[in-house]
C-alpha cells in the first residue's frame, strides 16, 4: 500500500461525504480488503469506511458493488417500513460526488459506487456505523446462537428479493463445476502427487453422487434460489451495545444461490472444535452444542419462512459444504499449491485431512443435526 496522505485524501474527496475530512486511518487487519477509517469535522461530521478492494480476489468490483447497492437499498426499504434506523441497520454505501466523475464513469451503471485510481486500485466507501460491536470469532455457543441469528435476520430481510444478482464469483459452491475442474486437475496431475493420493482421492469419489444429487435439487429449482452472503464469520455481523444484532456487513460476495450455502458454511466454521489445519485430527470434530446454537438463532429468524426442501436440506448443506472443502484443499495439493497460501510443504494435505475428519464427524452426527433442524424448525 504505496499512497501518500495526500492520495489518501484525493481518493476520499470523490466520494459524497458530509463534512470535511480531518483524518484517515488504517483500521484493523483487514484479510481480503485494506480499510480505513474517515473522520470529517463539520456541522453534520460523520465517519465513514473507505476501503480499497482487492480486485485480485474480486475482479467484477463493478459487478459487485451494483449486487451491494441492490441488496442494500432493498434492506433500507424493509428497515424503514419497520420503522428502524435506516443508517444503523443496514450499511449505508457512499456514492461518488457527480463533480469528481468523468464522462465514462457516468455512463457506468455502477460508475457512481466506486473509484478506481490512477494505479488502477478499486475504492469504496460507505457509513461508519457508530457504537458497533464486532467480534473476531464465534467460540462460545452464545455467539454461535448470534451468528445464525445475523445471517438468519439478512436472509429473512432479503427472502422477497427475487432479481439475479451479477455471479461475481463463477461457480461459486457449485460442485458440478468443481468436479470438471477437479478432474482436469486430477488428469494433469501438474505436481506428480495423485499416485500417492489413492485414499483421499477415494473420499472424494465415494460421495460424488449424493453431492451431485443435492447440487440437482439446486439446478432443476426445489430448493429455491435467494441471496446469500457467503461469507458468514461472525466479524462480518455488526452488534450493538446491547449485543443485538445490527446489520450484516462485507457484502462483497453477495451473489444468487440457495441460502442452505450460508447456513452450510457457517456451521463448517463456527462449530471445528479444532483448527483448519489441525495436525492433530483427535481435536478436529463438530460440535453439536455449537451447532444447535446456530441453528437455534438462524431458525429463530427463519422459521415458517423456509420451504420444506430448505428444512430437509439443512443439516445436509454442512456436509456439502464441507466435502467441497476437502475437495478443494486436496485439488489445490495436486495442483501444486497454487490456491491457498501454504506455510510448510504439505500444507495442503494437513488441511484435507483435518477438513475431512470435521465432514466425518458431520456424518456421525448427521441424524441427531436433523432432529435439532426439525426441532427449531416447527
Ligand atoms: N460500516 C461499518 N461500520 C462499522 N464498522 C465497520 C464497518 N465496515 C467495516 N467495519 C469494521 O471493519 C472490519 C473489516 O471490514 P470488512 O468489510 O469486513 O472487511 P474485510 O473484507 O477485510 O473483512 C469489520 O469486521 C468491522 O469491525
Ligand atoms: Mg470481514
Amino acid at each position: 500500500m504505496n499512497y501518500t496522505p495526500e492520495e489518501m485524501l484525493a481518493i476520499a474527496r470523490k466520494f459524497e461525504t458530509t463534512g470535511n475530512i480531518t483524518e484517515i486511518k488504517p483500521l484493523g487487519p483487514g484479510f481480503i480488503n485494506d480499510t480505513f477509517i474517515v473522520k470529517t469535522q463539520g456541522e453534520k461530521a460523520s465517519k465513514y469506511i473507505l476501503q480499497r478492494k482487492n480486485h485480485q480476489i474480486f475482479p467484477d468490483v463493478p459487478g459487485m458493488m451494483k449486487n451491494i447497492e441492490m441488496v442494500t437499498e432493498h434492506i433500507r426499504e424493509k428497515v424503514i417500513a419497520e420503522g428502524g434506523d435506516p443508517l444503523r441497520e443496514v450499511l449505508t454505501v457512499t456514492f461518488r460526488k457527480p463533480g469528481t466523475m468523468t464522462d465514462a464513469e457516468r455512463a457506468d451503471p455502477a460508475g457512481h459506487l466506486y473509484f478506481r485510481d490512477a494505479k488502477g486500485n478499486y475504492w469504496t466507501m460507505c457509513v461508519f456505523i457508530e457504537g458497533s460491536v464486532t467480534y473476531e470469532k464465534a467460540d462460545t455457543p452464545e455467539l454461535c446462537y448470534k451468528g445464525g441469528k445475523g445471517i438468519g435476520k439478512f436472509q429473512a430481510q432479503l427472502a422477497d428479493f427475487t432479481v439475479p444478482l451479477n455471479e461475481t464469483i463463477k461457480g461459486f459452491h457449485n460442485i458440478r463445476w468443481r468436479f470438471t475442474q477437479w478432474d482436469e486437475a486430477v488428469a494433469r496431475d501438474a505436481a506428480g502427487r495423485v499416485r500417492d493420493l489413492k485414499e483421499e482421492i477415494g473420499w472424494i469419489d465415494s460421495r460424488r453422487e449424493e453431492m451431485l444429487a443435492f447440487w440437482s435439487l439446486v439446478e432443476n429449482g426445489t430448493i429455491p434460489t435467494r441471496v446469500t452472503h457467503n461469507d458468514t464469520k461472525i466479524s462480518n455481523i455488526l452488534f450493538d451495545g446491547k449485543g443485538d444484532v445490527l446489520c450484516v456487513i462485507d457484502l462483497d460476495t453477495c451473489m444468487s444461490s440457495t441460502s442452505l450455502n450460508d447456513f452450510g458454511d457457517a456451521i463448517r466454521s463456527y462449530t471445528n472444535t479444532g483448527a483448519e489445519d489441525d495436525k492433530d485430527l483427535e481435536k478436529v470434530s463438530m460440535s453439536i452444542e455449537m451447532f444447535e446454537a446456530y441453528t437455534r438463532g438462524y431458525l429463530s429468524q427463519r422459521k415458517g419462512n423456509l420451504t420444506q426442501s430448505e428444512i430437509d436440506n439443512l443439516a445436509f448443506s454442512a456436509r456439502y459444504i464441507t466435502y467441497e472443502q476437502v475437495l478443494r484443499f486436496l485439488m489445490d495439493y495436486i495442483d501444486g499449491d497454487l490456491y491457498y497460501k501454504t506455510a510448510y510443504p504439505g500444507h495442503n494435505l494437513v488441511r484435507t485431512h483435518a477438513q475431512y475428519k470435521l465432514l466425518q464427524s458431520i456424518e456421525e452426527q448427521f441424524d441427531a443435526m436433523n432432529d435439532i433442524v426439525k426441532k427449531y424448525a416447527e
